[in-house]
């Protein structure tokens, strides 16, 4: 990379929830531009794999810490300030669903998913934040969804969840703006991972997805790389408090079955 303006190298990067998926495609993107990346997630044996795949010319360092557990939150941002004396940037990637009728959900259900999906980037971010704050300057990106504006069915606690991530990161914004640090947000489409490969693999569901996608097709875990590495360098300076979606167009408005040359 040689415009400063996108750079993020040297810039010190916790993704929690980097051992797969969505949020590994982050951590290598960041990686390959010579950050130094810190992953976390609940395996050692996984973040250490991930870790070594993934590693630029920085190697990539991986940490155990479960978003449910407060405590293991607020011990990991110590170490890690500890080891690297700063977070520059922190992408809370950590996230389930666990899909359902409401009327089907037991209350562990719906603590699973709120403790890790909200309280738990609520911890991250306030744990991070401390730090961000004390130095005035950093960067916080949230991984949202298309749920976070209008809920898909059968998935309610995971929609709630990230319906209160979008307004946790409009009201960091709002709370840290002025203190150097800025909170955006990135809602992916519908995007082929472990999370949700059993779901695209019904043909009923791949083929509505690629239909109403209108750069007709599902998004892949590095579709959101770019916009990472952009909300995290000097080209939004001045940019704070949104969520972008990364969704291949679906949320900009509605597929109908009008032949192509109607008149
Ligand atoms: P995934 O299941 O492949 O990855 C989830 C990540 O979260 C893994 O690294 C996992 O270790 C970590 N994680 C889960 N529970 C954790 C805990 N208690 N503590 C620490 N880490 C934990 O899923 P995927 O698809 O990569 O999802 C990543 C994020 O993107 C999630 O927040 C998800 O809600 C969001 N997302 C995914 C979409 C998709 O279509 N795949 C669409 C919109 C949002």
């Amino acid at each position: 990379m040689n415009d400063a303006l996108f750079s993020v190298a040297g810039q010190v990067v916790l993704v929690s929830g980097g051992s797969r998926g969505i949020g590994r495609a982050i951590a290598e993107g960041f990686a390959q531009r010579e950050a130094q990346v810190i992953i976390t997630g609940r395996d050692i044996e996984v973040l250490e794999r991930t870790a070594e795949q993934i590693s630029g010319t920085i190697p990539v360092v991986p940490m155990v810490c479960d978003v449910a557990n407060g405590d293991q939150i607020r011990e990991t941002v110590d170490s890690v300030i500890q080891q690297f004396d700063r977070i520059d940037t922190l992408v809370n990637v950590a996230g389930v669903n666990r899909r359902m009728p409401t009327e089907d959900l037991t209350e562990e259900d719906y603590d699973f998913v709120m403790n890790i999906n909200l309280r738990g980037a609520f911890l991250m971010s306030q744990a991070v934040g401390r730090k961000m704050l004390e130095r005035g300057k950093g960067n916080q990106i949230n991984i949202a969804s298309l749920n976070t504006d209008r809920p898909l069915k059968h998935v309610l606690p995971y929609a709630a969840s990230k319906a209160g991530m979008g307004q946790m990161t409009k009201g960091l914004a709002l709370e840290w703006g002025s203190r150097g640090i800025r909170v955006n947000g990135i809602a992916p489409g519908f995007i082929l991972t472990d999370l949700t490969q059993k779901l695209w693999s019904d043909e009923t569901m791949k083929q509505w997805g690629n239909t109403n996608t209108p750069q007709g097709r599902l998004g892949t875990p590095e579709d959101m790389v770019g916009t990472a590495i952009f909300l995290a360098s000097e080209a939004s300076s001045f940019l704070t408090g949104q969520t972008i979606y990364v969704d291949g167009g679906f949320t900009a408005g509605w597929s109908w079955p009008i032949p192509e040359k109607s008149q």
